[in-house]
């Protein structure tokens, strides 16, 4: 068994996380739908449901009642196992969220378009591109539980010998179960030249005094929302010159990156800022040669190093709304209420010939989650500090 997550359109529409639940929306005759909640209801007792019934209460705990549940969702809400004979008469035409579950995909085959069932996918999650007050207030919340997590992996970080990413993994998941559901995507927990590998999920090494921690978690809320924050940290608390050096262009180019999140601005503007940063970077300490910045940007020669996009929206889902078309998301403009990380990174793989050894096994990220206000941005994430001095002071004071 793994544990279950609902699927975020639908927690999204009805703010519900049952297992067993579909939500199906009629048309009526006056225009609009209306919306139906289909639920598993309480187990029957008298017919052996309770104890015979794999899901049956007895095993797996108390459930809502459905008339519970109306008052809770404040939708009328059905007996799910009802559903695929509802669903068989449907003569259409109807649009389904397909791919959750096989037999209510089965029991609409003939009265639904592939091309339409693409169509409704795409759109519910463009619906969720602008966040309302209710959705900031919980990324907030994600946010600042967060930090208090990565405060915690600080103070088990050791000064004199190695501290396993395996327990600064745990330590961050009690976090996140504490304050949250659960963390909203495994945590990259990578030390030393495990920071160069983008996805580092192993989590199998261990974090030396001298090395450089990359970590990235953030805190999924009870909502489900998650934050997706990045912090590279000195085990040692203190950063040598050379990872300060590095250090300190990826912040110019988060800084960069962050300035350019306003409304009206192209969602790429930002992507553009931090690269074109960084791209100068690499230009100045002679890594491409007699290339100047412009002709390493144009050709992209500074992605050997940067290596990913520079940020995505998040919400429900850490990678959220990536359904939606190009021209309203990555091609798209900005607009208040959107939420977005803003996350440069440089990447020397320690096999890396092409640079000086000093800069081979180095890899950092720093990634903040940024509100699309009326007048500019704010940072959610300003809790955790960022300049290497804010670091080692925010480290020295927690340890
Ligand atoms: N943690 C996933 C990401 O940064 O996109
Ligand atoms: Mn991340
Ligand atoms: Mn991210």
């Amino acid at each position: 068994d793994y544990p279950f997550r609902p699927c975020s359109d639908y927690v999204y529409l009805t703010g519900d996380q049952s297992q067993e639940a579909a939500l199906v929306l009629e048309p009526v005759a006056e225009g609009g739908h209306r919306a139906v909640a289909y639920l598993l209801p309480r187990s029957n007792r008298e017919n052996g449901e309770f104890w015979n019934d794999y899901h049956g209460e007895l095993w797996d705990g108390r459930r809502n009642s459905l008339t519970e549940n109306e008052q809770l969702l404040g939708l009328p809400c059905a007996d799910v196992r009802t559903l695929t004979g509802k669903l068989a008469e449907a003569t259409g035409p109807v649009r389904l969220l397909r791919g959750h579950d096989a037999t209510v995909d089965h029991a609409l085959h003939t009265a639904v378009t592939v091309q339409a069932d693409e169509e409704f996918r795409v759109f519910l999650s463009e619906m969720r591109l602008v966040k309302d007050d209710f959705e900031i207030a919980d990324l907030r919340f994600a946010c600042e539980a967060t930090a208090r997590g990565f405060e915690d992996v600080v103070r088990i970080l050791g000064t004199d010998q190695p501290t396993l990413e395996r327990a600064i993994e745990g330590t961050f998941f009690l976090r996140a179960r504490i304050e949250g559901n659960d963390v909203g995507y495994t945590s990259v927990c990578a030390a030393g030249p495990h920071a160069t590998t983008l996805h580092w999920i192993r989590n199998d090494g261990q974090a030396r005094p001298g090395d450089l921690l990359l970590l990235d978690a953030g805190v999924e809320t009870n909502n489900l929302y998650t934050a997706d924050i990045t912090r590279t940290l000195p085990v040692s608390g203190r950063f040598t010159p050379i990872q300060r050096k590095v250090y300190n262009a990826v912040l110019a180019a988060q800084d960069a990156g962050i300035a350019a999140v306003k409304p009206g601005a192209a969602f790429r503007d930002f992507h553009h800022a931090a690269q074109r940063t960084l791209a100068e970077h690499l230009v100045s300490w002679g890594l491409f040669g007699d290339r100047d910045a412009d002709e390493v940007y144009h050709l992209g020669l500074h992605r050997r190093f940067t290596l990913a996009g520079t940020g995505h929206m998040i919400g429900l889902d850490v990678h959220d709304c990536a359904l939606a078309r190009t021209d309203l998301y990555v091609d798209g403009t900005l607009e208040p209420g959107m939420v977005l990380t803003v996350e440069p990174g440089l990447y020397f793989q320690s096999d890396d010939l092409t640079v000086p050894e000093e800069y081979r096994g180095i890899g950092i990220r720093i990634e903040d989650d940024i509100l699309v206000t009326d007048n500019g941005n704010e940072n959610l994430s300003t809790t955790l500090p960022r300049t290497p001095d804010q670091v080692e002071t925010w480290m020295a004071t927690l340890r």
